[in-house]
C-alpha cells in the first residue's frame, strides 16, 4: 500500500514528540491505518539542537512554506504555534496545494478556523485539529463521530492544564500563585506566554472550537466571555475550601432559551465532585446530548506524548482515508448559519 507521506513543520517538544511515537509505533500504526505512514521532511528554526530523537533520515527545509510546497508530501503537521506568521503560512500553503493539514495550534484555528476549514473543503483535503483541544482527550472525535447523532446542550469542563496545576497547588501547598505559576513554566506545561494560561485565553481557544463543533456556529473566538484566574487568591482559595467547594477555570457553552451562551470564569465547584477532585495539570470535558445523556472524558491536557498522541490519531484517520469537515460540518454550512455564541436561533 502507498505510504502517507508526512512532513512536520515545528520541532519543539510536540513536534519531537510525534517524531517519537511514528519511530516507536511505526508497525502498529500502519497496521491500523493499512498504510505505512513515512515522515519524509522536516523544518523548525534550529537544525542543530539536540531533540532527544533521531531526525538524521529525513530531509531538512529551513522554510516551513516551502516545506509545505513539496510534492512528495500528502500531509503536514503544523506544530509551529501562533495565531498567524509562518504558522498560518504554512498551513494556507498546504492546503492551497491540495495537501491535508494536521495541527495542534489552538490559537490559529480559534481566529482562522473557519477560513482553514473553508480552503481545505475547496482542496478536498483534509483539516484536522484533535491536538489543539484538551490535550489527549480525544474530544474533537467524541463529538464529530461517536456523539454525532445527538443535538448537544452543553458542553463544560477544564480546559487548562496550567491553571488546573496551578490552583490545586496552590491548595496543597500553600504556596503563593506566583510561586506556582513559575514551577509550572518550569514542567514545560505553560504557554510561551504564560498570560495565555492564566488569563483564561488559552482555554478559551479551545471552548471556541467546542462550541463550533457542538452548536454548528461559525467560530468565533470573540463570543466567548472570558476572565482568568489572575485575581483568585490563595485566601479565596482556602474560603472556598473551608465551604467545601474548590476554585476551578471552568468553560461552559450552553444553549438556552435566549440562544447559546460561552464564558470562562473561575468557578466555585463542589469539592467531592469530579471536577472539584481534578487534580495538576489534567482536563476534563463533560458533553450532554439529548439521546446519550452525559459523558466525561478526562485526561491529560498538555505535554509532548498527550499532544502527540492526539496528532498521530488524527494522521491515522486520514491515511485510512477520513477526509471529513475539520468542525464535523460543511464550513460552508457554518458559515451559511451565521450563528455566534452569542445568538443561536
Ligand atoms: N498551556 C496549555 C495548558 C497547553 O496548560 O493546558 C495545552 O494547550
Amino acid at each position: 500500500n502507498n505510504p502517507l507521506r508526512v512532513a512536520i513543520a515545528g520541532l519543539g517538544t510536540v513536534g519531537a514528540g510525534v517524531i517519537r511515537v511514528i519511530q516507536e509505533n511505526g508497525g502498529l500504526i500502519a497496521a491500523r491505518a493499512g498504510r505505512p505512514v513515512e515522515i519524509v521532511a522536516i523544518s523548525a528554526r534550529s537544525r542543530g539542537r539536540d531533540r532527544g530523537v533521531d531526525i538524521s533520515a529525513y530531509d531538512w527545509e529551513d522554510d516551513p512554506v516551502a516545506l509545505a510546497r513539496r510534492d512528495d508530501v500528502d500531509l503536514v503537521i503544523e506544530v509551529i504555534g501562533g495565531e498567524d506568521g509562518p504558522a498560518k503560512a504554512t498551513a494556507l500553503t498546504a492546503l492551497g496545494s491540495g495537501k491535508h493539514v494536521v495541527t495542534a495550534n489552538k490559537a490559529m484555528m480559534a481566529r482562522h478556523g473557519q477560513m482553514l476549514a473553508e480552503k481545505a473543503e475547496a482542496a478536498g483535503a483534509a483539516l484536522r485539529f484533535e491536538a489543539a483541544v484538551a490535550g489527549g482527550i480525544p474530544i474533537v472525535k467524541a463529538l464529530t463521530e461517536g456523539l454525532a447523532g445527538n443535538r448537544i446542550r452543553r458542553v463544560m469542563g477544564v480546559m487548562n492544564g496550567t491553571c488546573n496545576y496551578i490552583l490545586t497547588q496552590m491548595e496543597a501547598t500553600g504556596a503563593s500563585y506566583e510561586t506556582v505559576l513559575a514551577e509550572a513554566q518550569r514542567l514545560g506545561y505553560a504557554e510561551a506566554d504564560p498570560s495565555f494560561d492564566v488569563g483564561g485565553i488559552d482555554a478559551a481557544q479551545k471552548l471556541a472550537l467546542l462550541v463550533s463543533i457542538a452548536f454548528g456556529t461559525r467560530v468565533d473566538f470573540d463570543a466567548v466571555a472570558i476572565e482568568g484566574i489572575e485575581r483568585v487568591s490563595l485566601a479565596d482559595i482556602e474560603q472556598a475550601a473551608d465551604m467545601g467547594y474548590r476554585i476551578k477555570l471552568l468553560g461552559v457553552a450552553q444553549a438556552n432559551a435566549d440562544g447559546l451562551e460561552a464564558r470562562m470564569q473561575p468557578c466555585l465547584v463542589p469539592a467531592h465532585s469530579p471536577i472539584g477532585q481534578l487534580e495538576g495539570v489534567t482536563n476534563l470535558v463533560l458533553v450532554e446530548g439529548d439521546f446519550v445523556g452525559q459523558i466525561v472524558c478526562q485526561g491529560p491536557g498538555a505535554g509532548a506524548g498527550a499532544t502527540a498522541s492526539a496528532i498521530v490519531g488524527d494522521v491515522i484517520d486520514v491515511a485510512r482515508g477520513l477526509v471529513m469537515p475539520a468542525f464535523g460540518q460543511p464550513a460552508g454550512a457554518l458559515a451559511a448559519a451565521n450563528r455566534t455564541a452569542e445568538g443561536l436561533p
